[in-house]
């Protein structure tokens, strides 16, 4: 049912996620006028604040975390706020926490943004408390689960209170820009589709790099690790978007329908096409940083890197890699998509070096998208042309002057409240993604696959690198 939310209920308000997304996000939006005037914000979590405390709690997190030229319109927004005090396992807790709630006229939008333990306890107590009926829908954060059986429990518990079409889960990488860019440029243009496989594109490289380490979330990134934390969902959806075949139309049906697709081609990975690492201590942009097991305080085992070659099993990618990377405490941030695409059949440039095409679609820090094309060197070329690579540059900043650049949730809350499911991942979508990652992860233990050591502050385990040279293929740097 298709409904405006004039209701938004934050469980984990008073979080990490909260301090750092939500709230500056919510606000930015009621700055712009986004969000219905009636919208009433509720925060739920176990600390015991009263309004004005979360109210001051809110105030200190926007001015921290939101630039001062999104703030106006502060005081409104912090009078949109309340909060209730709830332990999540109670549930007699739930019919105060409705009462807050009161009732909506439109509907009522949950956001959940607690830890995934805590879910089915809420789902219970939502259920307990009235709120999970028709004019409600909620929204989950990852992670759903550390496995496709866990993941299942999940969607199942949910699944008792919310049907599919009230459920969304959020994979922020869909709510970037440049991400939903990817998709504009693949099907609103009609010069890259006709080229757009194995005919034409030699394979593809997905690199999500980070310089930051574990941060606050020691146990929880323990527990999780590269190939969950990261590839099982942002890089997944990612390969899914330039994978996929066009859907009909840009909404939620279509869009999934043939991401999904793509996930249940994905072949079987071989621990001889993956590549484990963790970072031991080094310089990062500068800076001498720890290594893992000095941050963490103990030895472990848990990947903080991951490369692997993926092959998408279907007639358009047939024998078209996919190398993808993804790593804490690399040599810079950057997420990027490389389409490498073949050499042309003959030159006819004798002597003459070329290269092949190659597009790359920098998602952060810059966002830009760049066609390397092959061009003639000036001058007189006596002995024969001399070709060189140039490249078609768009920095998105510079082509949108004036327009401001919104951060994933920005979109993704309002889509939660005004209830458009296109850029949240549908329940066959994860179990595909969790189903793939799983037998991966299955391979490694069978295997005994330690994580290689790699330096803070380089491109991870040299052993990625030869993953890809082997066949030939330089990572993208
Ligand atoms: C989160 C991961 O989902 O994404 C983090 O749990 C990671 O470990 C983060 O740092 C990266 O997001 P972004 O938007 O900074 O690329």
């Amino acid at each position: 049912m298709t409904f405006t939310a004039d209701r938004l209920l934050l469980f984990g308000a008073t979080g990490d996620l909260s301090q750092r997304m939500l709230l500056p996000s919510l606000c930015a939006l009621d700055a712009d006028g986004l969000l219905a005037p009636e919208l009433k914000i509720i925060g739920t979590a176990r600390s015991q604040l009263s309004d004005l405390e979360f109210r001051n709690f809110a105030r200190e997190a926007l001015e921290k975390y939101l630039p001062a030229n999104r703030r106006s319109g502060l005081a409104d927004f912090l009078n949109r706020l309340s909060f209730q005090p709830l332990d999540a396992n109670d549930m007699d807790g739930y019919a105060a926490l409705a009462e807050k709630v009161g009732a909506p006229e439109r509907g009522l939008a949950i956001f959940l943004s607690t830890a995934p333990s805590l879910f089915e306890a809420t789902i219970k107590g939502l259920q307990h408390g009235g709120l999970a009926g028709d004019n409600v829908r909620i929204g989950l954060e990852k992670p759903l689960g550390v496995d496709l059986k866990s993941s299942c429990e999940i969607n199942d518990a949910v699944a008792s209170a919310f049907p599919e079409d009230r459920t969304f889960r959020i994979d922020h990488y869909l709510g970037k820009e440049t991400v939903q860019n990817l998709l504009a440029l693949r099907f609103a243009n009609i010069l890259f589709e006709p080229l757009w496989n194995a005919n034409y594109i030699d394979h593809v490289q997905i690199t999500v790099a980070e310089t930051v380490g574990l941060e606050s979330r020691i146990d929880f990134y323990d527990d999780a690790g590269a190939m969950r934390d990261m590839v099982q969902n942002h890089m997944l959806q990612l390969l899914a978007l330039v994978a996929m075949e066009p859907p009909t139309s840009f909404k939620a049906g279509g869009v999934r329908d043939e991401k999904v697709k793509v996930l249940r081609a994905l072949r079987e990975v071989t621990s001889a096409e993956t590549v484990t690492g963790q970072y031991r201590s080094g310089a990062v942009t500068g800076q001498i940083v720890p290594g893992y097991d000095e941050e963490l305080g103990r030895d472990s085992n848990t990947e903080t890197f991951v490369a692997l070659k993926a092959h998408v099993d279907n007639w358009r990618w047939r024998g078209v890699p996919f190398y993808m990377r993804t790593g804490k405490r690399l040599y810079q941030r950057k997420t990027e998509i490389v389409v490498q695409f073949r050499e042309v059949p003959h030159s006819i440039f004798e002597g003459a070096k070329t290269a092949p095409n190659k597009l790359v679609i920098g998602i952060q820090p810059e966002e830009n998208i760049s066609l390397t094309l092959m061009a003639k060197v000036p001058g007189l070329d006596r002995d024969g042309l001399t070709l060189r690579p140039v490249p078609l540059d768009i920095a998105m900043p510079d082509a949108f002057i004036g327009v401001h650049r919104r951060i994933a949730y920005e979109r993704l809350l309002l889509d939660l409240i005004e209830g458009d499911q296109t850029l949240f991942v549908r329940r066959d979508e994860v179990e595909a993604q969790w189903s793939w990652v799983d037998r991966i992860r299955e391979n490694w233990t069978k295997e005994n696959l330690t994580p290689k050591t790699y330096s803070a502050g380089s491109w991870g385990p040299s052993a990625a690198i030869a993953l890809a040279e082997r066949d030939g293929v330089s990572w993208h740097e």
